[in-house]
């Protein structure tokens, strides 16, 4: 016979963090997905080829304010007396659009140490063996870590810090996260030490919800690759074309949201969580959330986690903020 405990104790895969997050995900009301479930190996590959899309100019734009300002940013990140800086970025994936701000950090000051921290090693290896080999004077420490659940230490060489956190990445949590996620980085700063923030700004919402709903439809298969993802790794049987992918601009909360809406009533079973999950037609879950800023929200997000903006980078529409913010 069973014990009490036994029949209430779930199955062991709902204790690796993916059946941990579909299975409290899948028994909310309403549905929800972290969107760090979108970043396996597929997924990965489509965010880069959405990077690349005519209607997503977030990456497109921040790189051309680096292009234009990347000098001008390490001159005053590095003050007026024109200390050498270290740089870490948070969330470095393959460091692209860094290398434009790594070479004006050579140009001004020689050799660069720069300390990229992601979760997945591949691409940090290949930005180690890249920026090393294309850009004299850098050198690279790879870092893997999850820095969302806290920053590990900073080195500790006594030069000027400049954290690096571009690509809008902060707009993907829940402002108290954001909030708790940035003072954390402060905490492992001393006063004078530099933060990059990289976010996108609040724009006309058809310009906002083609971003996210393009005309060839990467974004969606982005979206359902996650019903894919759990098909895999948890042996579910959702099929991605009874659910369509939304974006939707949510004016209240100032953020995007991507959703799965089910085309049908339908019921769907997550073998390895031995559950069964309901949808009703037009049911959604919600996958992600990309918060945009205002000037003002941003000073007061930096203010709260222990920040002043010294200065802030845009472009000509002003769709994209490059933010250089002091620890205080
Ligand atoms: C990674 N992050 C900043 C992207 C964004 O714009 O929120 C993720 C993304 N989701 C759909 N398209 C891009």
């Amino acid at each position: 016979m069973h014990s009490l405990s036994s029949i209430l104790t779930l199955p062991e895969a709902a204790q690796t963090p993916v059946g941990a997050e579909v299975f409290a995900g899948l028994t909310a009301r309403p549905k929800t997905l972290s969107p760090w479930l979108f970043y396996d190996e597929e997924g990965s590959r489509l965010f880069e080829a959405i990077t690349e899309l005519p209607e997503y100019y977030l990456t497109r734009t921040e790189r051309t304010i680096f292009a234009n300002n990347a000098d001008e940013i390490l001159g005053v990140a590095g003050g007026p007396s024109g200390q050498a800086l270290t740089m870490i970025e948070l969330g470095a994936g393959t460091a692209t659009k860094t290398g434009l701000l790594l070479e004006a950090a050579v140009r001004r000051q020689g050799d660069v140490d720069y300390l990229a921290i992601d979760v997945s090693e591949s691409p940090l290896t290949a930005a180690k063996e890249r920026i090393e080999r294309e850009i004299p004077g850098v050198i690279v420490t790879p870092r893997v870590a999850d820095y969302t659940t806290g920053v590990a230490d900073f080195p500790g060489d006594g030069k000027r810090k400049m954290v690096l956190y571009i690509g809008s990445s902060i707009g993907n949590f829940e402002p108290a996260h954001a909030e708790t996620l940035l003072r954390d980085v402060r905490a492992h700063l001393s006063p004078g030490d530099r933060l990059l923030l990289g976010v996108d700004r609040v724009k006309e919402r058809s310009v906002l919800v083609r971003a996210y709903d393009d005309e060839a439809g990467v974004t969606a298969s982005f979206n359902k690759n996650v019903l894919k993802r759990i098909n895999r790794e948890l042996g579910a049987n959702f099929n991605p074309r009874l659910f369509q992918h939304r974006a939707r601009w949510n004016h209240e909360h100032s953020r995007i949201e991507m959703h799965l809406e089910s085309l049908i009533a339908q019921h769907v079973s997550i073998g390895a969580l031995e559950m069964e999950v309901k949808f009703g037609r037009g049911e959604t879950i919600h996958t992600e959330n990309s918060y945009k800023f205002t000037g003002q929200g941003v000073l007061s997000m930096l203010e709260r986690a222990g920040f002043a903006i010294t200065q802030c980078w845009t472009d000509e529409r002003e769709w994209f903020g490059v933010y250089l913010a002091t620890a205080v």
